[in-house]
């Protein structure tokens, strides 16, 4: 099973809309997946009608609950789910009380391998203990970027971390998100990446009414999108890459 992050040190700059719909993606072109919404917000939990499991991740934590009874199942076939709830914000004590304190997540994702091919983490904001653990487990880290100096700035914020703390920065693919190519800043920073962006996934996420109506439909735009739709196919180009980068 290979683990797919999505995250960012920024919030609302669609993380759980690249989640929600490469999750979908995935999972439509036969790839058993698993979405394990981390963010206490549970926005990706939301989209996939997942109910919040309230009390069930301390038990988890406790050795009193298997991780498998987490899951919970999605609307769509090849395709399930761990919701998010509030108590997702203690998240983070829980992992520290594990040994070793890094990979308590890879640990707990690891008896999903039997069932599932890809596990996609929505993750919060943040660079926490919280996202040590999913930089361990993760095999990739995609990182929407807006292309704005404030998100780019973000970016190189993490790549920093990422040296400084030893991790592999191989696993970290930036890709434009949000984009709006009327704006002449978008344009320049598409059309000339900085250096941060060396190694970003080609695939440009449009800034579109599709995917705001995401929250109208309660599903994934790639269910319900026309297939010539722009955003569509740049999220459809986003999962080529990702899955061949991944080797799904
Ligand atoms: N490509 C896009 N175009 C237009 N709106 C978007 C796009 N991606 C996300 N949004 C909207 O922006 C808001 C934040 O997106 P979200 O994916 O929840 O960000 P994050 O998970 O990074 O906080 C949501 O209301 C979402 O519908
Ligand atoms: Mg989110």
């Amino acid at each position: 099973m290979k683990t797919l992050a999505l995250h960012n040190l920024k919030g609302g700059v669609g993380k759980t809309a690249a989640a929600v719909n490469l999750a979908y993606l995935a999972a439509a072109n036969d790839v058993p997946t698993l979405l394990w919404d981390l963010d206490p917000q549970g926005a990706a939990s939301w989209y996939f009608h997942g109910e919040p499991q309230e009390q069930k991740l301390k038990s988890v934590f406790q050795g009193s609950t298997p991780v498998g009874r987490l899951v919970v199942p999605s609307p769509y076939e090849n395709l399930k789910l761990i919701p998010a709830d509030l108590s997702y914000r203690y998240l983070d004590i829980l992992l520290k009380k594990v040994e070793p304190p890094r990979e308590a997540l890879k640990r707990l994702l690891k008896p999903f391998s039997e069932q599932f091919a890809l596990a996609v983490l929505d993750c919060p904001p943040s660079l926490s203990h919280l996202a040590d653990n999913i930089f361990e487990a993760a095999d990739m880290i995609a990182v929407p970027v807006v292309p704005t100096f404030l998100s780019l700035r973000a970016l190189e914020q993490v790549q920093a971390y990422f040296k400084q703390e030893g991790l592999d920065v191989r696993k970290l693919r930036p890709f434009y998100s949000m984009a709006d190519r009327r704006r002449g800043l978008h344009r320049e920073l598409i059309e000339q990446p900085p250096l941060a962006m060396a190694r970003a996934l080609k695939a440009v996420i449009p800034y579109a009414s599709m995917v705001e109506r995401m929250g109208e439909r309660r599903a994934p735009m790639a269910a319900y999108a026309p297939s010539e739709d722009p955003a569509l196919l740049a999220y459809a180009e986003l999962w080529l890459e990702v899955s061949a980068a991944l080797r799904l």
